[in-house]
Formats: C-alpha cells, structure tokens, sequence
C-alpha cells in the first residue's frame, strides 16, 4: 500500500503559498478583521480553526465580531434540513454587511457546499465570492485572492478527490480544550446520512503527524483533547501497517501531562476489544464513552445500514461497563426513521432503560437528498416523530436526573469552561464526562482542573462549592 495521493501535492501547495505571498501584500498594514461561523459538529468546528488559522497567515485578524468584518466565512452542515435552513439564513443576512461594505469578501463552505444542488443554489447569490466543499480548504488562498482583486468568483463542491493537507496552520479557539481529527470522511453509508456523499471515503492522517499535534498541545497544557473521526474504529485502515486508534491511545498514554483523552464518534459494529482494552489501561481516557445507537430495534437498524443488531450492541456497553468500573455512556439516537412503527419505537426505550444513559442526543429523523432513506416509503407523519421524540426525552430526562441526584455529596474533579453567561460570580465547568457543574467562586480558573463538592443537582445541571 502506498500513501500517494492521499496527501494534497507538494506543486499544489506551492501554488498556494505564492497564492499567499500576494495576498499578503494587498493585506498589509491595512488591519482587516475576519469573521468566521461554524454551525456543524465538532469536524466542522476543527476545520473552522483551520480556516481561521490560515486567514491569519493571508493577514487577517480573526474576531468574534461580524458587524465590522472585512471577510466572512460560514462554515456549513448538512446533517439536518434545520442545519441548512440555518446556513441559508446566514448567508441572507451577510448580504446586508455586503450592500454596506461592498469590499467585503463572502465565502461559504463545508458539508452543504460539497453537495452540487446547494452549490447550484449558491452561485445564483451574487453576493458570495466564493464557496469550496470540504476537500478544498488548502485553496483559501487562491479563492481569498481572487475576491480581493475582483476576480471571477469560484465555486468548487470536490467531494470525491478529498485529500488530506497537513500544512494549513490552526487557529484554536480555546487555550485548553482541543480537537486533533485523526481521519477524515466515512464508509459506511447509513441509509440516512448525508456525511459519505459530503466528506468523501476514510482517510486516515499519518500517526506521526496525529502524536506530533498531541505532543505540543499536551506541553501547551491543553486539559481535554478529543481525537475526531466519523468512526474513530475505522482508523489506520487504509495506511501502511495498518495502525489502530488503540495504538494511538497507546502511543498518546505515554506522554506525561495532566489531560482527559476523549474519543469522537465510535461505530457499535466496528469497536474492538483491543481498543476497549486500551481506554482501560490508559491513565488519560476520560471514563466515558459515546456509543451512537439510532434505534432499539434490529428491524430499524437493518434499514438504517447500520451493520449491527441489538444483541451486539449491548455486548459493547457490557464490556465498555466491566472493564470500565463506573464508566458513563452517552448516544445519538433519531426517531421517526421512515416505517418506524410504536413496537419498533418501545424497543428503543427499552435500550434506553437498560443501558441507563448519562445523556442522549436525540434527533427527528430529517429527509436527505440523495440518500436511500429519503426514498423509502412510510415515512413518519411529523405528529408522530415529534411525539416519540417527547417520550423519549422526558425518559431520558428522568434517568439524568436520577444521576444527577445520586452525584449529592460527592467531590468531583471538574474542568473550568468560565463565568457562567447569565450570572455574575458563577462559573460554569465540566466534569471528565461532560456533566455541567456550576460554582461560586471569587477567583477565576478558567481553563483549570479544579475539585467540587456537589451540592445540589437538577435534570441538565449539577451545583456545588470548591
Ligand atoms: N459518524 C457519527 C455520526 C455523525 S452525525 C456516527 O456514526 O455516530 C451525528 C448524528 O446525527 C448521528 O449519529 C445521527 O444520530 C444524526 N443524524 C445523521 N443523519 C441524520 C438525519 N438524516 N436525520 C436525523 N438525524 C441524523
Ligand atoms: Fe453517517 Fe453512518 Fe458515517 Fe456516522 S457512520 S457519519 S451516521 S454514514
Ligand atoms: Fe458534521 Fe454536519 Fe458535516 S454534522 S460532518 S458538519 S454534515
């Protein structure tokens, strides 16, 4: 097997670094601020830090502050139809900043924009300089330059030669909380899912290049790197030797730092005993775990693609739980999936009561162009999905609570995320889990691991004093 290809080419970096020099000069001296939003997950928002990170190096500053910025870039989704609603919205409102300030320079891109049909519906928008899908961010350069000197606009979807560029700089948006993607794109085509068709086939970055990035964020005393990937599992197949997420959990443990190590998202039919094995012996993995479900009913499961039925599930929390004494599990699960009946939909419940989740991201399920699903018949009438959706929630609300409840009296050690939004002297902080803990405290720790005792807890939230 050889790594050609995967990589964008070195003459293409090149073009795009002279690409960067000329921007620069038009940049220079002139104190330009760019704005950039991310409105999808956590790869979105690592390829946003990339993003910001790059305009920084064409001679931006990047703010939190769209009002008066000279560049804007919306990061897209395309997950939900709320999802591009939203994008579409944006991208309607930064018209407004436009007709103002008409040197300003619009781009958009991300999932949405890897779809040829959005692109179609983009380019009719005059206002936009410039969109590129997820497999082009090397060529920001090249699009922000021929914005600036009015050139023709370029609208570029790529979603099949999506190779992998480790020379983009990366702007993080917090001092202590880091995502490292260790593999882009997905395989696995679940019937309802729009990432394939949007993030191209799983390529998986050089482990030497994935512990290089760790290394420097743990000396930078970063306290909670999450490693990325649609299916963390799948990693290192397509590489030489065939490296595995448990040798880079491995590989990472013997670092010496003071950090939580999380894993985003694993895949039920694809989570192995060698990396279970791994997350046990590491003194870094936070004892947590995501496990997306979907559905409770193997009917479902089998509709949806998903490669795995019940039994094998709940044979992964089991192991996930014995080995991991006083492990927290956490899911995604979508109801309403088209020909979902009750019976199949009390299945789901059922899982959820016995697996006893700390929390569960629950989604109706939301029609995708060009994916199978959207064409099966029966789909859900909305009244029906959003009535599942309730039920499961208010379930899932009671167990939170419950756990919430039995944390009274406990000390945890919790990560400071700062003052809390809407009350002075509060501070809002995460446990290794991800629970949220807020306390007084006249000192600032952002940033810091701190101890709490926990005083009182409600459904969403626990509350407590250093
Ligand atoms: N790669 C991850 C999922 C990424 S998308 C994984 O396989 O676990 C995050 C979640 O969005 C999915 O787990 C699924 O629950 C939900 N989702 C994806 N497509 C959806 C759709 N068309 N409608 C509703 N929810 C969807
Ligand atoms: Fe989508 Fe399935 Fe891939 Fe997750 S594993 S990104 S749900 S296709
Ligand atoms: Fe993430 Fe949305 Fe793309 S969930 S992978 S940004 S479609």
């Amino acid at each position: 097997m050889t790594e050609n290809g995967k990589f964008v080419p070195m003459d293409e970096i090149a073009r795009q670094s002279a690409f960067a020099d000329k921007v620069r000069e038009i940049t220079e001296g002139k104190g330009l601020c760019a704005y950039v939003i991310t409105l999808g997950c956590q790869q979105n928002e690592a390829d946003s830090e990339r993003i910001s990170g790059a305009l920084v190096s064409l001679g931006y500053t990047v703010t939190e502050d769209d009002s008066s910025a000279d560049l804007i870039i919306i990061n897209t989704c395309a997950i939900r139809e709320h999802a591009e609603r939203r994008a579409l919205s944006f991208i309607g409102r930064y018209k407004h900043n436009k007709a103002k300030n008409p040197d300003m320079v619009l781009g958009v891109c991300g999932c949405m924009m890897a779809q040829e049909h959005r692109m179609k519906q983009v380019i009719t928008f005059p206002y936009v300089d410039f969109a590129f899908g997820t497999g082009s961010m090397h060529r920001l350069p090249e699009f922000v330059y021929t914005a600036l000197t009015k050139g023709k606009r370029k609208f570029i979807a790529d979603p099949d030669k999506m190779q992998i560029c480790e020379d983009i700089p990366v702007l993080r948006k917090s001092g202590y909380k880091a995502w490292v993607s260790i593999m882009y794109g997905c395989n696995n085509f679940c019937t309802y899912c729009i990432v394939p068709y949007v993030r191209g086939r799983e390529r998986s970055r050089l482990p030497k290049d994935i512990i290089a990035e760790v290394r420097e964020l743990v000396e930078n005393g970063y306290r909670d790197i999450t490693l990325l990937g649609q299916n963390v599992n799948s990693y290192g197949k397509d590489l030489e030797g065939k490296p595995t997420v448990a040798d880079l959990i491995k590989e990472i443990s013997r670092l010496e730092g003071d950090f939580w190590l999380h894993l985003m998202t694993s895949h039920p039919k694809d989570a192995t005993t060698e990396m279970i094995d791994a997350i046990a012996n590491s003194k870094y993995c936070a004892n947590c775990f995501h496990l997306p479900l979907q559905s409770g009913s193997d009917a479902v499961l089998k509709r949806m693609n998903r490669h795995y039925d019940i039994e094998r599930y709940l044979s992964v929390v089991d192991e996930l739980k014995a080995k991991n004494p006083g492990i927290t599990l956490t899911t995604d699960i979508i109801v309403g999936f088209p020909g979902e009946t009750e019976e199949d939909f009390q299945r789901t419940l059922d899982v959820v009561k016995r697996v006893r989740y700390d929390s569960i991201y629950t989604f109706i399920y939301s029609p995708r162009k060009g994916t199978p699903a959207s064409e099966m018949e029966e789909q859900v009438p909305e009244d029906i999905q959003k009535e599942r959706f309730n039920r499961l929630v208010d379930l899932q609300n009671s167990i939170s609570k419950d756990f919430n409840d039995a944390m009274v009296g406990k000390t945890v050690k919790v990560l400071v995320d700062g003052k809390s939004k809407n009350n002075d002297g509060v501070y809002m902080s995460r446990t290794e889990n991800n629970r949220i803990v807020h306390f007084e405290s006249d000192e600032d720790y952002t940033g810091q691991f701190i101890n709490i005792k926990i005083t009182r807890g409600d459904t969403f939230a626990l509350y407590g004093e250093i």
